[in-house]
């Protein structure tokens, strides 16, 4: 007998391109799980209009209409129950969780952010990586702990940063690794292959162990 498919909801606040590579990856089987929500704290965003012509349930949970973060946050946590999602993905969504929010999905919230981290997080992120003078920058998809983008990282892609760049060109660059790297983690996480050990997170039988990969920025030439 097939069990029911893991249930997911993703929380956006603006274009959601990072979203609709879940919803393509959800659709072509890839990952083996069905995006049940996606919840916006903004109106009228393209995120929403991403999920509506997929079919995918939206809600609107505007945090300017409560008192405060924590009740901003009990309404979320009630959407989420509601739908009964087995996962919660943070995707371009503009707000600070409380701790209560994190406990209440420990171990079952990811985020995906625009830097390599433990470098860089927070927000301006690509222009804060050119103006170090890095060679490299990326993307890290990451369980959400209580600190802001501290949580045990899942995956990571590196993109070089090249002369000329600015935070538009480097953030496009980088979207683009966004779009292989979260679907990747959703996916192994619905298999049930992510084990969090303290900060670590370990694969179980990983596939594509990449371990001569190196990327050198300049090119070399000798
Ligand atoms: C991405 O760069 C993501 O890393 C960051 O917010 C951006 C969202 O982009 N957290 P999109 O809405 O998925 O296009």
């Amino acid at each position: 007998m097939n069990s029911a498919p893991m249930r997911i909801a993703v929380l956006v606040s603006g274009s959601g391109s990072n979203l609709q590579s879940l919803i393509d990856r959800c659709a072509d089987g890839t990952i083996p799980a069905e995006i049940v929500l996606v919840v916006s704290n903004k109106p009228g965003v393209y995120g929403l209009e991403r999920a509506e012509k997929s079919g995918i349930k939206t809600q609107v949970v505007q945090h300017g209409a409560f008192p405060d973060r924590a009740a901003f946050d009990q309404e979320l946590i009630r959407v989420l129950d509601a739908a009964e999602v087995n996962l919660v993905c943070l995707a371009g969504f503009m707000r600070i969780l409380t701790a209560e929010f994190v406990r209440h999905f420990t171990g079952r919230l990811l985020n995906i952010h625009p830097a390599l981290l433990p470098n860089f997080p927070g927000l301006g992120v690509q222009q804060a990586a050119i103006d170090a003078g890095v060679r490299f920058s990326g993307c890290t998809v990451h369980f959400v702990d209580e600190g802001v983008d501290t949580g045990p990282i899942i995956a990571q892609a590196v993109v070089p940063i090249l002369d000329g760049d600015d935070a538009k060109t480097l953030g496009a660059r980088i979207l683009k690794q966004e779009h292989q790297i979260y679907p990747l983690s959703v996916r192994l996480f619905a298999e049930g292959r992510l084990k969090l050990e303290g900060r670590r997170v370990r694969i179980d039988a990983p596939t594509d162990e990449t371990p001569e990969a190196a990327i050198i920025n300049p090119a070399p030439t000798c």
